[in-house]
């Protein structure tokens, strides 16, 4: 309650910023709902059952593929690539939500040490060493950048709530941590673990929507009929 409270009264003072003579209603906000102050509120566990509940359908598994692959290979490839995918769409509106630079393409991976993350000074390069993995670099066992594209866009248009979700609860988060003027190491590692727990919820819940494929199937088949 205290932290809707403290969100709420956040969210209030960033849309009336620069409006001195407004200050007044933001204690009269109605704290009993969040989507009193912004009608784009999402209530992100009900946006996370509704991906749980929907379907990724063999045809779109092998439209997704490019059509190299008939769905029960496409659908494993693609499910990997999913996870994947998710993480480097929360990892972008993270560095968005800092007001740190896009990226880039991917580099060689490297373990950096303790004492190196104590020594950086520099924010951003701070973050990138702290969130970089194997995965998402040049000597990744897995993927090449260019088999994530497609995954990308494909859940940006089929799954935009996604997208949402990590930019409205970062958003969140960074306004209860003093906004983006105050960010520090800190900051930097409370949002990453915020990230973490977000892609560990998304990847739940695409796991269970791809737990129930056949019924899916099924439901798209009899449609068809
Ligand atoms: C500032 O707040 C007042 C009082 O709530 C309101 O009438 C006015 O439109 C606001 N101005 C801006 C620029 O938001
Ligand atoms: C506050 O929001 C809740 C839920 O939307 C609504 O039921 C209630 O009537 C609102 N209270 C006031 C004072 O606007
Ligand atoms: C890399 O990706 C593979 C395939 O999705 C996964 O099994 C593995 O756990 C990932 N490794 C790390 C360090 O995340």
């Amino acid at each position: 309650m205290l932290t809707t409270i403290i969100l709420c009264l956040c969210i209030a003072t960033i849309m009336n910023a620069g409006n001195s003579t407004s200050t007044k209603s933001t204690t009269t906000a109605n704290l009993s709902s969040e989507h009193a102050l912004s009608p784009l509120h999402l209530v992100i566990d009900e946006e996370l059952n509704k991906i749980a509940t929907s379907c990724i359908t063999h045809p779109d598994h092998e439209r997704l593929s490019g059509y190299i692959l008939k769905w029960r290979l496409a659908r494993l490839f693609n499910f990997l690539l999913i996870e994947e995918a998710d993480a480097i769409i929360g990892l972008e509106e993270l560095r968005a939500a800092l007001g740190f630079a896009p990226s880039g393409s991917w580099k060689n991976f490297r373990i950096t040490n303790k004492a190196e993350l104590i020594s950086i000074t520099n924010l951003q390069e701070y973050f990138e060493l702290t969130v970089a993995t194997e995965n998402r670099s040049l000597d990744s066992e897995y993927f090449y950048e260019k088999n994530l594209a497609p995954v990308i866009d494909f859940l940006d248009k089929r799954f935009p709530t996604i997208r949402q979700i990590f930019k409205q609860k970062f958003e969140e988060s960074l306004c209860v941590n003093g906004g983006t003027n105050s960010i520090n190491k800190k900051v930097v590692d409370d949002m990453i673990h915020e990230f973490r727990t977000i892609r560990g919820k998304v990847n739940s819940a695409m796991s269970e929507m791809n737990s129930r494929t056949n019924e899916c199937e099924w439901a798209r088949k009899h449609r068809n009929n």
